[in-house]
């Protein structure tokens, strides 16, 4: 045996206890198992809720409202207690499964969104998104222990299995780092392709020092419906030996020959380690693989793609190996399959539609890669707009570079595109029927031609002619800010943000002129728009449209880095300095260093109370609660 091989072998004894079944929770997902494989918890992050399965009788035994948007799951040990994830409230509840309640809320740090718990049940770990920390929870006195820092934008979370690691995954660079759980600190990292993004998820093999990422790689220089959004599964090796490669990743857009999956969401291993299921949200399908003894092969599909249900976002193996289970977010249910014939078992409704059908079905249509959203499947309107946030993306559009906005506050911000070149949600089929989607789109019949850069959509009227685009633009028009994480308190600002707050609004300084009412700008649908020259329209050679732009939001823009149409801002800081040589953008170069952070420190609190939810900018198309109360 060679030196490096047998190296190589004792790490992994060290490291990886040789008969270790992947456990109940050693993962992140939407969807857990009890480790005696009775029960499953799901959540339903579009109804604030979760629901627990007798696994048994395959019935849901009940919904339990937890909060808006949870996002991760985990039972502690076999139950009754389980711990959820709530993303937009920045708690951990603790919901009792038996009694049908939340029996505690835990205030947490900003963005909750992986956990997981210990097999003894003692401690559970969460991602913080935003803060990008890892927080310990004490789950016996119920509290935080402490905060370790992990990376950006941390979300995927799983525990190696001798628990004495746990891997984190960013979100938008499908970096993984491992943490050492004893000390809190970072002890390795393994970095991928400069395009690789959104990922979410992680599994590690319970034998082979192996972590199994699912993610997309956004390739920003290309507009085509083929060449832009690519489906990747990236294989870490944890104990790397000398010289090894250390993270391999695999195009699973051919993986199963001409066939293309979309948007790989989560992906499981069996308890065995024998095999790996992925699941791919944008095409509704997923692959079983074969877990190869080879670190050049890795994985060997079996069989053929497999149809699963309206957008799959978790995927589980029970303990015993004998089956899987699926949460079909927009079916809303899960459903439980043949682990080795994958032939469906079982439906379990979980909850209600959510919202309305119209938001449901616009839902539907902004997450698919099928037609006639796309007729190549790489691409769907969430591969860069996840659940409304940005993909982190600086695009080389044929106009010039265009950064992904979030869309949260879009009903009150029209009109649209950095260049207001479009005025309804609506204006979308010209992006799906484009070279970027190549779809044969939502609407009936022809649209003006687009020819060059002239802006047609605004006065092709697309509202109200087709119910899929309506559905469309009501979906887009539902996002909703929630409060910054740097202020004080509810309706509060710090010292400094106070004092940013009066430069902001002076005279002299002048950013109210443009960044105006409780959204943050002068945008108008009454025509003419109200378009500025802040002077950053010549710092892009490839630019066709500027230099004039509409005022955008200010409100979430703490977390959205880099700044500015073509993201040359990489920081608030740069947007009022660096980038702001000729005082075009307000008036910033007579401030001093200490008034630049004071400033900033405001823009960083935005919003610090939330904005109306009716304004006379806001649009007809949009999901108001009123409307659900009417139907029922
Ligand atoms: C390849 C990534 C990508 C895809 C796919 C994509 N978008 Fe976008 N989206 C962008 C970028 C980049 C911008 C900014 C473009 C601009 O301002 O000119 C944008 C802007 C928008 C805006 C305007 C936001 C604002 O505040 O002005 C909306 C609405 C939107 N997209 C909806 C959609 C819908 C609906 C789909 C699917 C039909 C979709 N997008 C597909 C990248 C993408
Ligand atoms: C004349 C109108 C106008 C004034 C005055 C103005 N802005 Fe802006 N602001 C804009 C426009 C237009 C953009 C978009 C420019 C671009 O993307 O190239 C913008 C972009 C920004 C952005 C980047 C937002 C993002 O999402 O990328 C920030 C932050 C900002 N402004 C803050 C300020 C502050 C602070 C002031 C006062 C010092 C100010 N602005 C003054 C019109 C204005």
């Amino acid at each position: 045996m060679s030196l490096r091989l047998s190296a190589r072998l004792i790490a992994a004894a060290l490291f990886f206890c040789p008969l270790c079944p992947v456990d109940a929770g050693s993962s992140n997902s939407l969807l857990d198992i009890t480790p005696d494989g009775q029960r499953l918890l799901v959540a339903n992050a579009d109804n604030g809720s979760v629901t627990v399965i007798d696994a048994l009788t395959n019935k849901a035994l009940g919904e339990i409202a937890v909060g808006d948007k949870p996002e991760g799951v985990a039972w502690i040990g076999n139950g009754p207690l389980a711990v959820v994830t709530v993303y937009n409230e920045d708690i951990v509840a603790f919901v009792d499964t038996n009694r049908g309640r939340v029996v505690e809320k835990l205030r947490v740090s900003d963005e909750p969104y992986g956990i997981v718990v210990t097999k003894d049940g003692s401690r559970a770990y969460v991602t913080h998104e935003y803060p990008g920390v890892v927080s310990e929870i004490d789950l016996g006195r119920r509290q935080v222990l402490r905060e370790m820092k992990a990376g950006e934008r941390v979300r995927g979370l799983a525990f190696s299995p001798d628990e004495k690691r746990l891997y984190v995954t960013e979100f938008y660079t499908g970096v993984l780092i491992a943490l050492d759980r004893e000390t809190g600190t970072i002890v390795d990292r393994w970095t991928g392709h400069s395009s690789d993004n959104l990922c979410r998820n992680v599994v590690v093999h319970p034998r082979r020092p192996k972590a199994y990422l699912p993610h997309i790689r956004s390739k920003i220089e290309v507009i085509d419906g083929r060449g832009s959004i690519f489906p990747q599964l990236s294989i870490c090796d944890l104990t790397p030996p000398n010289g090894q490669k250390r993270r391999t990743s695999f195009g699973m857009d051919t993986y199963n020959g001409v066939y293309v999956v979309t948007n790989p969401w989560e992906a499981a291993l069996s308890p065995d380690g024998k095999r790996l299921y992925t699941i791919y949200a944008g095409t509704n399908d997923m692959n079983i693989s074969e877990v190869v003894d080879d670190d050049y092969k890795e994985i060997k599909r079996v069989g053929s793609a497999v149809r699963i249900g309206q957008n799959p976002r978790a995927v589980r193996v029970s303990p015993d190996g004998k089956k899987v289970y699926i949460a079909n977010t927009l079916d809303f249910d899960v459903t439980v399959h043949d682990a080795g014939s994958m032939e469906r078992l079982a439906r379990i409704p979980v909850c209600p539609p959510p919202k309305s059908p119209e938001w449901v079905r616009g839902k539907i249509l902004f997450s698919t890669a099928n037609r006639p959203l796309t007729s190549r499947r790489w691409i769907a309107c969430a591969s860069c707009h996840p659940d409304g946030h940005s993909d982190g993306r600086v695009w080389q559009n044929p106009e010039g570079l265009r950064k992904t906005p979030a869309l949260m506050g879009l009903a009150h911000t029209h009109p649209l595109h950095w260049s207001a070149d479009r005025d309804e949600v609506q204006d979308f089929e010209y992006t799906i029927r484009g070279r970027l989607m190549q779809g044969p789109g939502l609407l009936r019949g022809p649209l003006k031609p687009k020819v060059g850069f002239e802006p047609i959509e605004l006065s092709e009227d697309l509202a109200g002619r087709s119910p899929d685009l309506d559905a469309l633009a009501v979906y887009c028009n539902s996002f909703e800010f929630t409060l910054s994480p740097h202020i004080p308190a509810p309706g509060k600002l710090s010292v400094a943000a106070e004092r940013g707050r009066k430069l902001f609004f002076c005279e002299a300084v002048g950013c109210a002129k443009c960044h105006s009412g409780p959204y943050y700008t002068d945008s108008t649908l009454k025509k003419p728009f109200h378009l500025h020259d802040v002077g950053t329209g010549k710092d892009d050679p490839s630019e066709k449209i500027g230099p004039k732009y509409d005022t955008p939001t200010l409100l979430g823009v703490y977390r959205t880095a880099p700044y500015l149409h073509h993201g040359k801002a990489q920081t608030l800081r740069d947007v009022l300095t660096t980038c702001n040589p000729g005082d075009k953008h307000g008036k910033t170069s007579h401030l001093q260093p200490q008034e630049i952070d004071d400033l900033v420190a405001f823009l960083k609190s935005l919003p610090y109370e939330l904005p109306p939810k009716e304004t006379p900018n806001t649009v007809k198309y949009r999901y108001r609660k009123e409307d659900k109360q009417r139907v029922q």
